[in-house]
């Protein structure tokens, strides 16, 4: 088992940086398109074998040194009791439109085993096969509720901030449910092998700080703290977040997920003992092979004294991008950091 990047996670020394990808299992790769071929996106994600299938891929054709369990982070919501279709192009829609406390009421709070028990079935059955180890996720609770209300994604967030600044008490009932679903989920997610928890803030950057403090950071901290009892690494990413870092180390996570837009020195020296994971912009990997390797050693530099690092981009890879760039990187990231090592 290469555990390089449990390590990484928990700041204790490793031979070489661990490298892996958000969205590393997508469609970026023939070998994600060809599965993807013949079955829907929602259906790929019930499909334990096929999702084990699709996770191996980027571990088996790229090198990456953690697996991330192939799911979406609106599985748990979708088992909440609210519809939930993705249309070809258009990312996710949730028709019900979560807005009232009536609506809220009619949402549940499910049994992760019962509802979602062909993720944990994945997550068993990629405990057997892989040898680097398994992050498990979820979505963070403000980011699951932006698309309950908005009924998919948004420029304007327009109804999620309208519902939290005039009916604080209703957003707050959302977010306390969304919050035990997610607590629940994870903790199933540890029972059934994942070996790193995280989750994922996508859309945390368009908070004030002082209303990610109020609106969004204290279920962040419930469900790390709820998550204490795993003893499992917990990793927190709030996308677009450099502004609220010096928040989101106060969440109780091990790991700090960073997009592309901050320094990561300066970055590391605002995050002090907790482990850093990122940060090259998903773009960068169009690079021509030495201007990449020379982005990536600039990153390596800059996180000389992190606690600990996980390279990582900041944020999914995009569907275009060369797989073969992707490759490149991963080599450059071991290559580097093993030189710098030996130095
Ligand atoms: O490899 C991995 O990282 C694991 C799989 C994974 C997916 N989604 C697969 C996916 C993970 C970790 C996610 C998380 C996710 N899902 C997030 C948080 C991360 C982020 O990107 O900010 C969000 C916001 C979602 C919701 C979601 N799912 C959106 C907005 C979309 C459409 C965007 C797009 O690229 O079209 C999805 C669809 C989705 N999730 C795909 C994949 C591989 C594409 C589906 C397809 O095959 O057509």
């Amino acid at each position: 088992m290469n555990d390089t990047f449990l390590k990484a996670c928990r700041g204790e020394k490793t031979d070489y940086t661990p490298i892996w990808m958000m969205r590393q299992a997508g469609r970026y790769l023939p070998e994600y398109q060809k599965v993807r071929g013949s079955v829907s996106f929602l259906e790929l994600c019930k499909r334990p074998e096929l999702c084990v299938e699709v996770t191996l891929q980027p571990v088996d054709l790229l090198g990456m040194d953690a697996a991330i369990l192939f799911s979406d982070i609106l599985i748990p919501i979708e088992a909440m009791g609210a519809a939930l279709e993705f249309h070809e192009g258009h990312g996710p829609i949730l028709p019900d439109r979560i807005r009232s406390s009536e609506a809220i009421d009619r949402l549940n709070v499910p049994d992760p085993d019962e509802a979602t028990g062909f993720v944990m079935e994945t997550i068993r059955l990629l405990r057997r096969e892989l040898k680097v180890p398994l992050i498990g996720f979820a979505g963070a609770p403000f980011t699951c509720a932006t698309y309950l209300i908005e009924g998919g994604s948004s420029k304007t967030f327009w109804e999620t901030k309208k519902l939290m600044y005039t009916q604080p008490e209703v957003f707050g009932s959302l977010m306390e449910k969304i919050t035990r679903t997610t607590l629940g989920y994870l903790l199933a997610q540890a029972r059934a092998g994942a070996q790193t928890l995280m989750l994922f803030d996508s859309w945390a950057g368009i908070l004030a700080p002082c209303d990610f403090e109020r609106f969004a950071l204290p279920y962040v901290r419930e469900i790390i703290t709820g998550l204490q009892q795993t003893g499992l690494p917990v990793i927190y990413f709030a996308n677009n977040g450099a502004t609220l870092l010096d928040l989101s180390v106060t969440s109780g996570a091990d790991v700090i997920g960073l997009d592309w837009r901050i320094n990561i020195g300066d970055a590391v020296r605002r995050v002090g003992r907790k482990a850093v994971q990122g940060n090259l912009d998903p773009f960068a990997l169009l690079l021509p092979r030495e201007e990449l390797r020379r982005r990536i050693q600039g990153i390596l530099e800059g996180a000389r004294d992190a606690f600990g690092h996980i390279f990582n981009l900041g944020h999914g890879i995009h569907q275009f991008t060369p797989p073969e760039q992707a490759r490149i990187a991963v080599e450059a990231v071991h290559e580097l950091s093993s030189r710098s090592a030996a130095a």
